[in-house]
């Protein structure tokens, strides 16, 4: 992760180092914000964001079912985010912004404390690895179950929510693996700390659904547009932990990871200990998609417009 010089706070630009908040800032103390995670990417169109105004709809729909206003226009957002990666002279970067409860009376109702936002940016290379993405990574089932939906919003991305990825993340590595897979509360397939699922069997791709408690991936939207348009069938459906042992191929999908294959479940060889030829084809078109060098696909980027040159 390198430092950027900027970050847009509360409609301004502050040197990183000065982005600070007050103590009592109601989501320190209780998890109170929703954030997004977002790349940009270097395209022949110029630096590029994926699929930015859906997680910006993602994001105030974390917002709202959270309570909170976000006090910006989603076009304000996004342009803010444009001269926030133009401003720090990034041609391609990880994008955080998060709206939260700021300081104001303590105490858990949160309506009188005020709606905050910051976005900032790095740049950030692959998540698990450029080895990981290439050969596939190990997981792990976690003995954590993922959040229920009679406790919380699985569908939100609120960062309180995180403290249950944080500790299958903590799990997993200790345990000497890159990755952990959450099971939902039945028991059946769900997701992993920062990343869907998707398992392939006989050429046919699942995938678990909003049912299995998953947060809605942009990315697992556009692996299953792409696996679907190279003609494989994608199935949404609960997955049973042993058809993770059984899989000719399992991959993963997010902002962070992009796409990664698994190599191992549990010790298990997926297939046959290598990337398979199904998660090559939708990896390839993915990151064809992702660096712009996809017509089909040109819609997903919006293009950081270049700073007005000086005067
Ligand atoms: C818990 C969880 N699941 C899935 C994902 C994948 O979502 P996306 O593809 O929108 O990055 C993420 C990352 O945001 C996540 O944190």
């Amino acid at each position: 992760m390198n430092q950027a010089d900027l970050i847009w706070m509360n409609g301004e630009l502050v040197a990183w180092e000065d982005a600070k908040i007050h103590v009592l800032t109601h989501a320190l103390h209780y998890g109170t914000g929703v954030f997004e995670g977002i790349r940009a990417y270097e395209t022949p169109r110029g630096t590029a964001i994926f699929r930015h105004h859906d997680h910006i709809d993602r994001l105030f729909n974390s917002a709202s079912m959270y309570y909170m206003d976000v006090p910006y226009t989603k076009a304000q957002v996004r342009e803010a985010t444009h001269d926030l990666i133009a401003r720090n002279g990034l041609r391609s970067c990880y994008i955080r912004p998060v709206v939260y409860r700021g300081a104001g009376p303590m105490g858990l109702y949160p309506l009188d404390c005020p709606v905050e936002m910051f976005i900032a940016v790095w740049e950030w290379g692959a998540y698990l690895g450029e080895e990981g993405k290439q050969r596939g990574v190990r997981a792990k089932v976690s003995s954590w179950r993922r959040i229920g939906p009679d406790a919380l919003i699985p569908a939100a991305k609120a960062n309180g929510q995180y403290l249950n990825s944080v500790l299958a993340k903590i799990e997993a590595s200790k345990g000497g693996y890159e990755e952990a897979i959450l099971l939902d509360q039945r028991g059946t397939v769900c997701e992993g700390t920062g990343e869907n699922l998707f398992v392939v069997k006989n050429g046919v791709i699942t995938t678990p659904g909003f049912t299995s408690s998953i947060l809605g991936g942009i990315n697992r939207l556009s692996a299953i547009q792409i696996a679907r348009d190279l003609g494989y069938e994608v199935v949404e459906r609960e997955i049973s932990r042993g058809e993770l042992y059984m899989a000719d191929e399992i991959f993963m999908t997010g902002t962070a990871a992009e796409l990664t294959p698994l190599r191992e479940v549990d010790d298990h060889a997926v297939g046959t200990g290598e990337p398979g030829p199904v998660t090559r084809a939708v990896q390839t078109a993915f990151e064809d998609a992702l660096h712009g060098r996809s017509d089909r696909y040109a819609d997903w980027l919006d293009v950081v417009p270049l700073p007005a040159p000086a005067p």
